[in-house]
């Protein structure tokens, strides 16, 4: 198959604030065809995710920040082009986190994981639903938001990636689900198209009002995945004994590595007074139970009672500029890159 030319966006420098095209650097190599234990696999999809601004930094973080120089960090789905490893063939779909590059040539299979492709789910789902993302939904929310039937569920950035999910799991659990979105658009496809109870557009609507409103018997689990102003107006709702599985603080992450720091809720004495629990979890520390997860999901998703959307941009060489998507508000649901089409 001779020489095979591969693109990647390197990490050039730090971001300060939002995520620009000049932090990061277009490469072009040519790799060369897979030498014994080898495997090379084209890049079919990749994750783009809020977590992507704290990796760019280098802050005090969960894993090793990217280092200048090195390829940028991400979760990414692909096909084997070719192989020279006994446990890998042409055709096999893999995942990885070999990051934004359109080809990986990797030594010994190291870091990728064959995927068991279920008739009937399409590959977009692997790198949603049923991959990290929904994961992150349903142990979160379950193991740390133990629902109770009848109680009230909060969540922000409730039609994203994590939080679409997040409310429907809800629902199978029996309880009310109020999501906190940033539009009307998305807080319409909450209640029409994926059966929450009540949606608040957090950037028109008077919150405190609006949450009074939504959450008559005050608010059991707080899924947090924002901070800011959402978490003050919600935490003044908070009922005795209230659960905060604390998944993400995405209003914060362009301000991590400046000097102000990162705000906590302004009402922290209600942690006190009702008892809270706060748990801060990272999706990773799950790992080895994936499979009851997935497993799980996919049977909710067979039976249409989760449903999931992908947010698609087409183009490795358009990466750097869609991750701000998240941070303005323009994905709904997962956003990934379509790096090349699938088989
Ligand atoms: N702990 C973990 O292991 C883990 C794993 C995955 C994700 N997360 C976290 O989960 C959260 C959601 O991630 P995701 O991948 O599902 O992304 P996402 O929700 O699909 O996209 C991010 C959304 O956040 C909202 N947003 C952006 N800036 C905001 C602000 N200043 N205030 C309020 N909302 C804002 C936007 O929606 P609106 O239009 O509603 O503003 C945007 O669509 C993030 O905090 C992420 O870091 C954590």
């Amino acid at each position: 198959m001779g020489e095979t030319v591969s693109h990647a966006w390197v990490l050039k420098r730090r971001p300060q604030g939002r995520i620009s095209r000049e932090d990061y650097e277009w490469v072009e190599t040519r790799l060369s065809e897979p030498g014994p234990d080898q495997v090379l696999v084209r890049t079919i999809y990749l994750s783009l995710d809020p977590t992507n601004r704290i990796w760019a930094s280098d802050m005090d973080q969960y894993m090793p920040p990217v280092e200048l120089g090195e390829v940028m960090r991400g979760g990414t789905l692909g096909v084997v082009e070719a192989s020279g490893h006994a446990d890998f063939s042409p055709g096999d779909i893999v995942q990885g986190i070999w990051g934004w590059q359109s080809h990986y040539l990797a030594e010994g299979g190291d870091g990728l994981t064959k995927m068991p492709v279920m008739p009937g789910v399409p590959l977009d789902a692997y790198m949603s639903v049923l991959g990290a993302t929904g994961m992150t939904a349903y142990f979160g929310f379950l193991d740390i938001g133990k629902p109770q039937p009848g109680e009230t569920v909060v969540v922000s950035a409730a039609a994203g990636a994590v939080g679409s999910i997040v409310g429907q799991i809800a629902k199978i659990q029996g309880c009310r689900a109020v999501g906190i979105a940033g539009s009307d658009d998305k807080c319409r496809h909450l209640i029409d198209d994926l059966g929450f109870d009540a949606a608040i557009n957090y950037k028109t609507a008077d919150l405190d009002a609006s949450l009074a409103e939504a959450c008559p018997d005050g608010v059991d689990i707080y899924f947090e995945n924002t901070g800011g102003s959402i978490t003050d107006a919600v935490f003044k709702r908070l009922n005795l004994h209230a659960r905060v599985p604390l998944c993400g603080l995405i209003s914060h992450y362009n301000e991590f590595d400046g000097v102000t720091g990162v705000r906590g809720p302004n009402n922290y004495q209600q942690v006190l007074m009702k008892r809270v629990l706060i748990k801060g979890f990272i999706i990773i520390d799950y790992f080895p139970q994936f499979p009851q997860g997935i497993g799980e999901m996919a049977g909710w998703l067979a039976e249409g009672r989760i449903k999931y959307r992908t947010d698609i941009v087409d183009g490795l060489e358009n990466a750097v500029e869609a991750v701000n998507r998240l941070f303005d508000g323009a994905n709904t649901g997962k956003l990934l890159v379509r790096c090349s089409a699938e088989p």
